[in-house]
């Protein structure tokens, strides 16, 4: 029987808050890429941008009066497009602006044919303390099929010349690629382990609607080669002594993606940038954000409430399941006690959803956790399905 009251959202607390900076230009688009990222045909409106995205966290301002920020994502897109001037310009406006801790994570996307060891420099002075490079691969015929604007001795050359200014970096790696071997896969594993990151994300490449490879689909390996490959990489990365604490992160000890892990938590982020994304709450509510998407447009509305494409308050049937689908992500889950402090909601609410996920081998749990099962990480659609609002409650 549902409550004949209606559940409200009140928070004890605000939850951490991180800043998303989007920049949405690429030398060329990636034929399987769905992100928000435009090839660059023109000249780069660099200062145009950054005026914008200045004018767009002034705009921000009042949603977030008194927060401290603790983690700072620039992603893109391309951020290494960028000049290190200007990625420090924007950290200076930042931290003109917000409480910024002294030592906050803050992450820089760079791709391989963007960068030199001058430009990673730049960036760690710009303040700049981890470094995300899009490899995807080292081997050259897989990076000529992913029509990626490097080699792979330009990937091996950026890793290089990033470790010279950065301790603090993950490679972006992809498996199950066109004509991919499960020996190639772990090839790329064993490439990338050499260099000795702190972090690596292993992504399985999937065909998005709206780009090339879902109009022209290439030949991929089948279901049961990518688990393969996806089953050895987890192996050979746990014995290298990297925690997998997310379905594609896998980091060495204490070097966990902080900014991501906000995200996994129900944390809160502030997005600007063409098309960013946002979460805000407040003690009665929790806002969901979107920023214009094309550059052209964003760059003539930023700062105005017309860049705001989308600014609705998350309703509070929805609230379970959007928590859930983070927070489930993360192989040791969540404290149930997080659910409350989060979202605002009694826990109350999900009692019969997670009995019935623990009767089923979706979950583990105890008084004070909740896990996926390894059945739960690999059938997660089905496990998070339960907490939709209109979800069976028995
Ligand atoms: C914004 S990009 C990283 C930085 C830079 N744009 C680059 O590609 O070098 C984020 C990452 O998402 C991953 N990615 C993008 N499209 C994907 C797809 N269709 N399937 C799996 N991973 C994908 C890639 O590993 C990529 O490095
Ligand atoms: S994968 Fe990276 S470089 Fe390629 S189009 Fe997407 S954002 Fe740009």
């Amino acid at each position: 029987m549902r409550p004949l009251l209606q559940p409200r959202v009140a928070l004890n607390a605000l939850p951490p808050l991180s800043l998303y900076i989007h920049i949405p230009w690429c030398v060329r688009k990636c034929p399987y890429c769905d992100f928000n990222s435009h090839e660059l045909r023109s000249e780069l409106p660099e200062r145009d941008y950054i005026a914008a995205l200045i004018a767009d966290l002034d705009m921000a301002l009042p949603s977030i009066w008194g927060r401290t920020v603790y983690t700072v994502f620039f992603g893109g897109g391309t951020p290494s497009v960028f000049r290190p001037e200007s990625i420090a310009q924007i950290i200076a406006a930042v931290r003109a602006r917000i409480r910024l801790l002294p030592d906050a994570e803050i992450t820089l996307e760079a791709n391989p044919g963007t960068v030199d060891a001058a430009r990673f420099a730049g960036f760690r002075e710009a303040g700049i303390n981890r470094l995300s490079i899009g490899i995807q691969s080292f081997d050259a015929r897989h990076l000529r099929a992913l029509g990626r604007i490097h080699d792979d001795r330009g990937a091996r050359e950026a890793v290089e010349a990033a470790r010279q200014s950065f301790e603090n970096f993950n490679l972006d790696l992809m498996y199950g690629l066109p004509g991919q071997s499960l020996d190639e896969a772990l090839s790329d594993i064993d490439t990338a382990l050499s260099y000795a990151p702190t972090h690596i994300s292993a992504y399985h490449l999937t065909i998005e609607p709206n780009t090339l490879f879902h109009r022209v689909p290439p030949a991929l390996p089948d279901d049961d080669a990518c688990a393969e490959m996806q089953e050895a990489i987890e192996a050979r990365l746990a014995a290298a002594g990297f925690d997998n604490y997310e379905t594609s992160a896998f980091a060495r000890p204490g070097r966990r993606c902080q900014h991501n892990l906000n995200y996994w938590l129900f944390g809160d982020y502030l997005g600007i940038g063409a098309g960013a994304h946002g979460k805000l709450s407040f003690s009665d509510r929790v806002l969901r954000q979107a920023r214009c998407k094309h550059p052209r447009q964003y760059l003539d509305a930023a700062g105005t409430a017309a860049s705001l494409q989308d600014d609705h308050e998350v309703a509070v049937a929805d609230l379970p399941f959007e928590f859930m689908m983070n927070a489930l992500r993360l192989t040791e889950g969540f404290p149930l006690a997080m659910f409350e402090e989060r979202t605002g909601l009694s826990t109350n609410l999900i009692l019969r959803a997670l009995d019935r996920a623990e009767r089923d081998g979706l979950i583990e749990r105890d008084h004070l956790s909740v896990r996926p099962s390894v059945r739960g990480r690999r059938f997660l659609n089905e496990l998070l399905q339960r907490f939709l609002p209109d979800a069976p409650r028995s």
